[in-house]
């Protein structure tokens, strides 16, 4: 397993390009298995995740080609209906087979997704707007079998604004017999490029970009060559990054309207920023305010975003409360970043920063994805050298964070450990 070694006291200065986002790509790759010939996904991001998504998607039968970041998937051939327990237990996205594969084969056996570092990931959603297109839905011995000759149009409510369960469920209801309406769709960027990607291959839906879609069902879709949208978290990482060590640095290739809420976060606490229509260059010369953030759907500020806001408000000149009202236990960070010396303290569903602890360099362990991001945030402005162990996690979602850090200015290097 990797670990990160990182020196404190850097200021990062310079361009970073953002990859194509994570998010988006594991949402558009199995639409894939919705029509046959060759899809191409062009702007994706090498990440671990994608990678299990790749794997998954062979292990069915899909042939894959990688070059550069242009991705070509052909699901013409399909051997297996199955998503098996080794894929979604590392990936939680794996369950994004299952409306596509029910929509098109009638059948698919999807292991369950196990929880996560925070919490409990129900799928209750996913599995009752199948049933209200007509699914027949078993669980045994920890897997979803999921039947139907053909879904059926009809109307779903979801009851909780979900991403996962929203393009699970627009991907199987494109290829239902019928009309069907969903209503309380999830907004984030990556459900609309979902919807944008199954029009372009002939999917009739109006509605895009509100939170009710009318969908009347095809016999067939068509392939398709999409670009992933950029991804507006690793956007926001390195924009947080750059106001903490109150550098100077050029964000390329984003799409500033994906992540608003982010950027008036920083602008409240005190940075400068200067938005094009595809980069945002920040610059920060001083400790930041204490600005309070409640991470929500979108277009609030992004839970996935949150642990990376606690890090920047670790120099701010007061006290700033952060709130997740998605994952309320989303909180795994903190016990590391009171190792380093961060005066944080918890609650329900919420934390309190206070700003100007002075931190130092410890050995630190990732517990999620953007947990372990806002560890090297804040290594990079403790006094000393920091490891952060367990970047397996980080892998997940960022591609060569080291490198692109290292670009700006910070100091980190990945090592091999023993630790198991
Ligand atoms: C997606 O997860 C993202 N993952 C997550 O990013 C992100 O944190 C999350 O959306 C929220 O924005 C991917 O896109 C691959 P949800 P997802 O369904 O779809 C509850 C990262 O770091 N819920 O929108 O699983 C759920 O418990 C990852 O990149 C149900 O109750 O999230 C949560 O409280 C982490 N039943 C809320 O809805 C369901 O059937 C929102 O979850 C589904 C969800």
């Amino acid at each position: 397993m990797d670990k990160f070694i990182v020196d404190g006291g850097v200021r990062l200065t310079g361009t970073v390009d953002i990859s194509g986002a994570k998010n988006a790509s594991l949402a558009l790759m199995p639409a894939c298995l919705l029509a046959p010939g060759t899809f191409t996904f062009r702007n994706t991001p090498n990440n671990r995740d994608l990678w299990t998504m790749s794997r998954l998607l062979g292990s069915m039968g899909v042939e894959m080609h990688l070059d550069g970041d242009v991705l070509t998937l052909d699901g013409s051939h399909l051997t297996s209906h199955e998503a098996p327990y080794d894929y979604v237990k590392q990936m939680r996205a794996s369950i994004y087979v299952l409306g596509p594969l029910v929509a098109r084969y009638g059948e698919a056996r999807v292991s369950l997704p196990g929880g996560c570092n925070f919490g409990p990931r129900p799928v209750d959603l996913h599995l009752k707007g199948l049933e209200k297109l007509g699914a027949s839905i078993e669980v045994e011995g920890g897997y979803i079998i999921a039947k139907a000759d053909r879904l059926k149009g009809n109307h779903f409510h979801f009851d909780i604004s979900s991403v996962g369960a929203s393009v699970n469920i627009i991907m199987a209801a494109v290829l239902a017999k019928g009309h069907t309406t969903l209503t309380n769709v999830a907004l984030e960027p990556e459900v609309t490029s979902v919807i944008d990607m199954l029009v372009s291959m002939g999917a009739k839906i109006s509605g895009v970009g509100t939170t009710t879609l009318e969908i009347e069902g095809v016999d067939e879709l068509r392939n398709t060559d999409v670009s992933t949208i950029p991804d507006r978290i690793e956007a926001a990482t390195f924009l947080i990054a750059a106001a903490m060590t109150k550098g100077d640095v050029n964000v390329r290739k984003v799409a500033p309207q994906h992540l608003t809420a982010v950027t008036q976060a920083l602008e409240d606490a005190g940075c400068t920023l200067d938005i094009g229509t595809d980069n945002i260059r920040i610059s920060m010369d001083r400790n930041p305010d204490p600005v309070d953030i409640t991470a929500t759907i979108y277009p609030g500020y992004p839970t996935d975003s949150q642990a990376q806001w606690a890090a920047f408000m670790l120099t701010s000149t007061g006290a700033a409360r952060i709130k997740d009202t998605i994952y309320p236990t989303r909180f795994g960070y903190v016990p590391e970043l009171q190792r380093l010396g961060a005066d944080i303290e918890t609650g329900e569903g919420y934390c309190v920063v206070k700003g100007g602890a002075k931190l130092t360099g410890a050995t630190v362990m990732s517990s999620d994805l953007r947990a372990s991001a806002s560890l090297v945030m804040a290594a990079m402005i403790a006094e000393g050298q920091t490891e952060i162990l367990r970047v397996y996690h980080l892998d997940r979602g960022y591609e060569a964070l080291e490198h692109k850090l290292g670009a700006l200015g910070a100091v980190i290097r990945r090592e091999k450990t023993e630790e198991f």
